[in-house]
């Protein structure tokens, strides 16, 4: 199983996903947390580039491409052992961020078509003021109208992935750390089988 933790730059997303890998784990179940970018050769390079701002959004877009390749490969490895992968960011991030820099966002479903796709995506909601008093330090992403675009599309979200029959929740991310981490837990422990039920 696949689940997919998405939202804006501070939606509290890392949190959430940590909290979410220690009630897996303390249910019995196995489990990996994978982030994306990642930590790997691509991701610093993407990293780099968004704090600069010195690239075109196609030549990001297929560095992010590039980075998942090899990500899938750990996904379907950890599948195969039967653990449950939790994703900090996956190509939903792409969708919402890449379409609003203006890559046609059915060239991006394309694009992905053999990657393996998600069960689960939780897309925390919040509004794009506080989400930028959350964040310290400011990359180029991180302005409010861009991340009111960003937004905007994670809302269409069940609407763009239709027919791809994932299971889609937008909550609303807001309010405590402890709530949210709660409502994420109700979604996700009726859908998973482990040793020991909390
Ligand atoms: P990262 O350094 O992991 O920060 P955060 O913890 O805020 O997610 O994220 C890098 C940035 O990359 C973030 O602003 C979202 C963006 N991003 C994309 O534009 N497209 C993508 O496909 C992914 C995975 C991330």
């Amino acid at each position: 199983m696949i689940i997919v933790i998405e939202g804006i730059d501070g939606s509290g997303k890392t949190t959430q996903a940590r909290l979410l890998f220690e009630r897996i784990a303390r249910a019995g179940c196995k489990v990996a947390l994978l982030i994306e970018p990642t930590v790997g050769v691509y991701g610093k390079i993407i990293r780099d580039k968004i704090k600069s701002g010195n690239y075109s959004p196609m030549e990001l877009y297929e560095l992010f491409l590039r980075d998942r390749k090899l990500n899938a490969r750990n996904i379907r490895k950890l599948l195969d052992l039967g653990y449950i992968v939790i994703l900090d960011r996956y190509y939903i991030s792409t969708i919402a961020y890449q379409g609003a820099q203006g890559i046609p966002i059915s060239r991006i479903l394309m694009d992905h078509s053999e990657f393996p796709i998600p069960d689960v995506v939780i897309i925390l909601d919040v509004d794009p003021e506080t989400a930028l008093k959350r964040l310290k330090r400011k990359d180029t992403f991180e302005n409010k109208e861009f991340l009111e675009q960003v937004r905007t599309i994670y809302l269409r979200m069940p609407e763009i992935l239709r027919e791809l029959k994932i299971e889609i929740r937008i909550i609303n991310a807001n309010r405590d750390p402890e709530i949210i981490s709660e409502d994420m837990w109700n979604i996700v422990r009726n859908l998973i089988k482990c040793r020991d039920k909390e």
